[in-house]
């Protein structure tokens, strides 16, 4: 005869509290404006500047680093927000996709990016603004393929890239032009 088998009729032992998180001061400037936080050391650079910040024109598509929709400036350095610790931009200086415009008025990159219908639904396109904006602070006149390797961490799943790029290159033209009228 088969042996029953034993009930463990002893109460569920209670679930322990799981540990309280300890917070870290950070003092970041995003657009020109200088922030101080709390934040958990765990917390993305990309859920700081969309949670905390409010400042949602910075996108989240992959948060693994490969589509460059959360792409930032830190420091001069074109980067993946979602591949940073918001504790790792303590003294940091930021500039997001807010801060493109001046006065009102788009930058050349944003500009050309309208005029030259480089978006579809629009996604992807604060990260591609950002390294558009960057790739030419590096390299004010690229070529094509220039365009198409310094955009290649951002992936655009509508456009087929032929309007993006060819809407970096009138910027960059653009913004030439601007500078040959200041000097
Ligand atoms: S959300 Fe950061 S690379 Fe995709
Ligand atoms: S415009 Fe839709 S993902 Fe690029």
């Amino acid at each position: 005869m088969p042996r029953k088998k034993r009930v463990d009729r002893r109460k569920p032992r209670a679930k322990a509290a799981p540990p309280t998180a300890q917070l870290a001061k950070i003092n970041v400037k995003v657009n020109g404006v200088q922030y101080s936080a709390e934040v958990e050391p765990r917390m993305l650079l990309v859920h700081f500047i969309r949670d905390v910040l409010g400042l949602t024109g910075t996108h989240v598509g992959c948060d693994t680093g490969n589509c460059g929709a959360c792409t930032v400036i830190m420091d001069g350095k074109s980067v993946k927000s979602c591949n940073i610790f918001a504790v790792q931009a303590d003294g940091a200086e930021i500039l997001t996709v807010e801060g493109l415009a001046r006065d009102g008025e788009l930058h050349p990159v944003q500009q050309a990016f309208w005029e030259h219908h480089g978006l579809q639904c629009g996604f992807c396109t604060p990260g591609m603004l950002m390294q558009a904006y960057w790739l030419l602070t590096q390299n004010p006149s690229p070529t094509e393929e220039d365009v198409r390797r310094g955009l290649s961490g951002n992936l655009c799943r509508c456009t087929g890239y032929q309007k993006i790029v060819e809407a970096v290159l009138a910027a960059a033209e653009q913004m030439r032009g601007q500078q040959q009228e200041v000097r």
